[in-house]
């Protein structure tokens, strides 16, 4: 390239070695595997628990209220019989992730991991919620592509400002002050979701209310006709009920 007639007064380079998409996906490193099939259909799995299995992906920023809304979804849910379990990132993180951490790299291999685990939740017959920031579309499409007709996108939506007012961990103060490095919202990238299933915007309704249409959600879509007397009727008690937020 030449620049005749200029002065040139800066320059750059492009890196994107720490950029989501150019990490390296995993490989199977055993050899001699064989998969075996299940003997119990998905159905007569579904028809046992009374309602479909899936995964509802809760993404969105620290504090935007992904683990306060499930689970209080799991807790409304598994009043009314539901076989559902939350999967959530600071949990995991103290586990099966604990050897993790928030580069893009340590990321994709929650995401991936947590997204396997989901996998094997629901293809065992359960509702699964996660509740993980999963900041990085490539990762969560990744996980899309496991179980593309059981994975269910909701995003959390509350701005960087919104969540950084709020601050329950104290952690974006704790960012801004440099004692958190790629913090997410701060110095780490969040990719909203460009089509999520559901979005449950927690800045402008009240927490009742976005419980109330996940509720809603999944009893459209995870709901089945009743297969056991009197499922209906209890379900729709319930949810009802979930509006004052019933103390245990
Ligand atoms: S993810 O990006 O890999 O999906 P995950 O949901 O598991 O993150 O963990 C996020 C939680 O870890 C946050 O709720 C927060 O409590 C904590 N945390 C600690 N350090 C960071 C960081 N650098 N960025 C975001 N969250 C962090």
């Amino acid at each position: 390239m030449s620049v005749e007639n200029y002065d040139i007064v800066g320059g750059g380079l492009v890196d994107l070695k720490s950029y989501a998409d150019q990490r390296p996906n995993v490989t199977i490193k055993s050899t001699n595997i064989t998969r075996v099939a299940h003997r119990v259909p998905m159905e007569k799995r579904w028809e046992t628990n009374g309602h479909k299995s899936g995964i509802l992906w809760l993404t969105g920023l620290s504090g935007s209220g992904k683990s306060t809304l499930a689970f209080a979804l799991e807790q409304n849910l598994h009043r009314l019989g539901y076989q559902v379990y939350v999967l959530d990132g600071d949990n995991m993180r103290h586990g099966l992730c604990a050897d993790l951490g928030f580069s893009p790299e340590d990321r994709a291999e929650n995401i991936r991991r947590v997204g396997e685990v989901a996998g094997v939740f629901a293809r065992a017959g359960m509702l699964v919620i996660t509740a993980f920031i999963s900041p990085y579309r490539d990762d969560r499409r990744n996980v899309r592509k496991m179980e593309p007709e059981m994975f269910h996108e909701v995003y959390v939506k509350a701005s960087v400002d919104v969540c950084e007012q709020r601050d329950p961990k104290g952690l974006y103060k704790k960012a801004r002050e440099g004692q958190i490095k790629e913090f997410t919202g701060i110095s780490a990238p969040y990719e909203e979701p460009l089509s999520a299933e559901l979005v449950v915007d927690t800045a402008s309704n009240s927490f009742e209310d976005c419980l109330v249409c996940l509720m809603d959600y999944v009893e459209q879509k995870f709901g089945m006709a009743p297969v056991r007397e009197g499922s209906t009727k209890v379900r729709s008690v319930a949810v009802a009920a979930t509006a004052t937020t019933p103390a245990d």
